[in-house]
C-alpha cells in the first residue's frame, strides 16, 4: 500500500507499505487540523497579557526585564583539537590561538579562573562565565576560530543549555539519541563529554551519539557543526557518530535500536527569542503553546519505544509556558504507566543559582538565575518490565 496525505500547507508525507503508521498519521493529521492556530490574541500585547496571567504582574515584568538582555554565555573548548589544551590556561590559549580576543587575555585570565564557578559536575573543559557582546560594549568571548587541524576551537553556549546535558548522566558506554539536535549545541557538549580522544593515544570509545534532526536545512546545519567539532564522516579518529534526517515523532515507530538515554530538546515557543525578534513575535498566539505540546508529547512517545528498559530520557525545553513543560509530563505521566520522573535533578553546586523544582522537573529563569536560560527540564526513567514468578 502506499499512501500519500497532504499533513499541512508545507508538510507532505509519504508513507509506504506500513498499515499501522498510515492509521497513525491519519490520526495525527486530524488531531492537527482540529487545533488549528486561531489568529484570535495575535502578537506582543497578547503575548504580554498572557504571560502575566502565568506568572503574575510583578514576576512577568522582572522576568521579562531579564529576557530582553542579550545571551550570557560560557566556553567550551573543543576536546578534540589538537590545538586546545583541555587542562585549562586560558589566558595562554587565548593568546595562541584567538590573537584578536576581546577583551584582552590577560584580563579574562584575571576575571575568570576556572575556580570561579566550575565544579566537578561541569563538563572539565567548560569555562565561564561571561555575557556576550551584542549589545553595548560589554565583555565577550571571542568567536571560534578554526585550529590547524582544521576542528573549531570551542563553543558558546547560554550555561543552562548543559542541565539538560548534565542529567543524562553521561557514562562512556552509552549509546545516546539526541532527537531534536540542530543546530548542535547539545549533541556537541554531548559528544565532548562521552568520547574519549582517541588521536591522543586514549582508548577506543565504547560509547555512540545518533545526533538526529527532522528539518533538511538545519539537518545540513547539524552535519556542518559535528564535522567542525569531531572531524568529517570517515575521518581517522572521528568518534562515533550518526546524523540522521527523521521525523522524531515517528522514528519510534520504526526504529529498531535500543538507546541508552535520549535526549529531547523539544521544538516550543522559545520565548526568548521571540523578544529579541520582533517580526515572529508579531505572529506569536497562544494556541501556539498548544500544538507544540502536541509534538512534544509524541516525541515523547516515540522516545519512550526507543530507550530501553531502566534507560533515561531527558526531555528539556526553552519554553516559559506550563502547558510545554510540567503540563506535557502530566499528560504523558496520565497515558504511560512504564515511565517515572527521576527527582530531584541536582544542579552543579556553584555560587550561582541554577533554578528551581517544579512539580516534574526543574525550571530555570534568567530572572533567578544570573541571566542564564530559560531552560525546563526533567528526567524520565522508562520502568524494566516488572518479572512474575511464573516466568
Ligand atoms: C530547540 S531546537 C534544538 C536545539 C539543539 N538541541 C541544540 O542544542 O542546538 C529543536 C529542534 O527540533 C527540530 N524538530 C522539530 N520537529 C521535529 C521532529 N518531529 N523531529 C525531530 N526534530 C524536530 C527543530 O527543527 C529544531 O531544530
Amino acid at each position: 500500500m502506499q499512501l500519500f496525505i497532504f499533513k499541512s500547507n508545507y508538510d507532505f508525507i509519504k508513507v509506504k507499505n506500513r498499515d499501522e503508521k498510515s492509521l497513525y498519521y491519519i490520526y495525527n493529521c486530524f488531531l492537527e487540523m482540529s487545533t488549528k492556530v486561531s489568529n484570535k490574541g495575535k502578537g506582543g500585547n497578547s503575548f504580554s497579557k498572557f504571560y502575566t496571567t502565568v506568572f503574575g504582574e510583578e514576576r512577568w515584568d522582572t522576568l521579562l526585564d531579564a529576557l530582553k538582555k542579550p545571551t550570557r554565555h560560557c566556553l567550551i573548548i573543543n576536546k578534540f583539537s589538537q590545538a586546545t589544551p583541555t587542562g585549562i590556561d586560558f589566558g595562554n590559549w587565548l593568546d595562541e590561538n584567538c590573537p584578536k580576543a576581546q577583551p584582552e587575555p590577560e584580563e579574562v585570565k584575571k576575571r575568570y579562573t576556572k575556580s570561579d564557578w566550575l565544579s566537578t559536575n561541569w563538563p572539565e573543559h567548560a569555562l565561564g562565565p561571561i555575557t556576550t557582546k551584542s549589545k553595548g560594549d560589554q565583555l565577550a568571548f571571542p568567536a571560534p576560530s578554526v585550529t590547524e587541524d582544521n576542528l573549531l576551537s570551542h563553543y558558546l553556549l547560554d550555561a543552562a543549555s548543559l542541565l539538560p546535558v548534565i542529567a543524562l548522566d553521561i557514562q562512556p558506554s552509552d549509546h545516546i539519541l539526541d532527537l531534536c539536535a540542530a543546530p548542535g549545541g547539545k549533541s556537541v557538549m554531548i559528544g565532548q563529554v562521552l568520547f574519549k580522544n582517541t588521536s591522543s593515544g586514549e582508548a577506543q570509545n565504547r560509547g555512540s551519539l545518533h545526533s538526529n534532526e527532522h528539518n533538511r536545512s538545519r539537518y545540513d546545519r547539524l552535519k556542518g557543526v559535528m564535522a567542525s567539532y569531531f572531524g568529517s564522516p570517515g575521518a581517522l579518529n572521528r568518534p562515533p557518530i550518526r546524523i540522521s534526517n527523521l521525523d522524531g515523532t515517528m522514528y519510534g515507530h520504526f526504529g529498531t535500536f535500543q538507546y541508552d538515554k535520549i535526549l529531547i530538546d523539544a521544538p516550543c515557543s522559545s520565548e526568548r527569542h521571540l523578544v529579541h525578534h520582533s517580526s515572529e513575535m508579531r505572529q506569536w498566539t497562544p494556541r501556539q503553546s498548544v500544538m507544540n505540546s502536541q509534538r512534544q508529547l509524541k516525541l515523547l512517545l516515540s522516545a519512550i519505544i526507543l530507550v530501553k528498559p531502566g534507560g533515561r530520557i531527558v526531555y528539556a525545553t526553552c519554553a516559559l509556558t506550563p502547558e510545554e513543560n510540567d503540563g506535557v509530563i502530566g499528560s504523558l505521566l496520565a497515558r504511560r504507566g512504564d515511565v517515572v520522573v527521576k527527582v530531584p535533578f541536582s544542579p552543579p553546586c556553584t555560587d550561582e543559582a541554577w533554578g528551581s523544582p517544579t512539580k516534574h522537573g526543574w525550571m530555570c529563569l534568567p530572572d533567578n538565575s544570573a541571566g542564564w536560560g530559560p531552560i525546563y527540564l526533567t528526567i524520565l526513567e522508562k520502568v524494566s518490565p516488572v518479572q512474575s514468578d511464573s516466568e
